[in-house]
């Protein structure tokens, strides 16, 4: 019983992958592990859809904070103007959570030319059940861009994360939102505290765009 505690480190929550491996190259159990770094960028029928990187700093604290008054209510959005140095700080922080698999955040652009930064959408691959989330500045409302974009995340889930089901969490008084979830396919599956839990069954993950 000793002998085997001994063997079996305590990881302390992180991955542990072997250092023989990583000496010897075994980059195909790495590069399964890290599947997130192999999709940094997704295109759909309309969309581009670009991991967040720090260039995305200046667009991104732009698009919230003038479009603060449409997002606050539903979204975590700076109460106050942040310098350029912070937003670039929040958005390494993000980054970092994307390479680390922890949130993989997405700006959302037009296709083919991707300019412009029309919302983001988001992907929290935790085990069986991923999280989903979504918001889009005004100009790009009411035209399925969301139900897009979440719908390719959904899939991605189900094909490299093994995610059989997907939870998408609104307020109970943000039926935008819950529409989307709606369109997508998903179940409202709880409401407490006027939040509401909707749920994408594995049937309507993988048949997103
Ligand atoms: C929530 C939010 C992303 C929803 O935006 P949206 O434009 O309503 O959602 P979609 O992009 O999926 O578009 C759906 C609408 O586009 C219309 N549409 C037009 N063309 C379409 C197409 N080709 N495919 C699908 N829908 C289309 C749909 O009919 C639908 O409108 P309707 O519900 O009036 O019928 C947006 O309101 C938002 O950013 N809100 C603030 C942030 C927020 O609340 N985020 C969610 C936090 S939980």
């Amino acid at each position: 019983m000793a002998a085997q505690r001994a063997e079996i480190a305590p990881s302390r929550g992180r991955l542990r992958i072997p250092r023989v491996a990583c000496v010897r190259g075994d980059m195909e159990a790495f590069s399964t592990r890290r599947w997130w770094l192999d999709a940094t960028e997704i295109r759909t029928q309309r969309l581009v859809l670009r991991a967040i990187s720090p260039a995305d700093a200046g667009a991104l604290g732009h698009a919230m904070w003038a479009h603060r008054d449409h997002l606050s209510p539903w979204v975590d959005v700076p109460g106050i103007p942040l310098s350029v140095r912070s937003w670039r700080e929040r958005v390494r922080r993000m980054t970092v959570a994307f390479v680390r698999g922890a949130q993989l955040l997405y700006t959302v652009h037009g296709a083919p030319t991707s300019e412009g930064l029309l919302g983001c959408s988001g992907l929290t691959p935790s085990g069986a059940t991923c999280e989903l989330s979504y918001w889009l500045v005004p100009a790009s409302t009411g035209r399925g861009y969301a139900r897009e974009a979440a719908a390719a995340l959904a899939r991605l889930a189900c094909r490299r994360a093994g995610a059989r089901a997907a939870r998408i969490r609104c307020r109970a008084d943000n039926p935008r939102s819950a529409a989307v979830a709606r369109a997508l396919g998903a179940q409202l599956t709880s409401e407490r505290g006027g939040v509401q839990e909707w749920t994408l069954p594995l049937e309507r993950l993988c048949a997103g765009y």
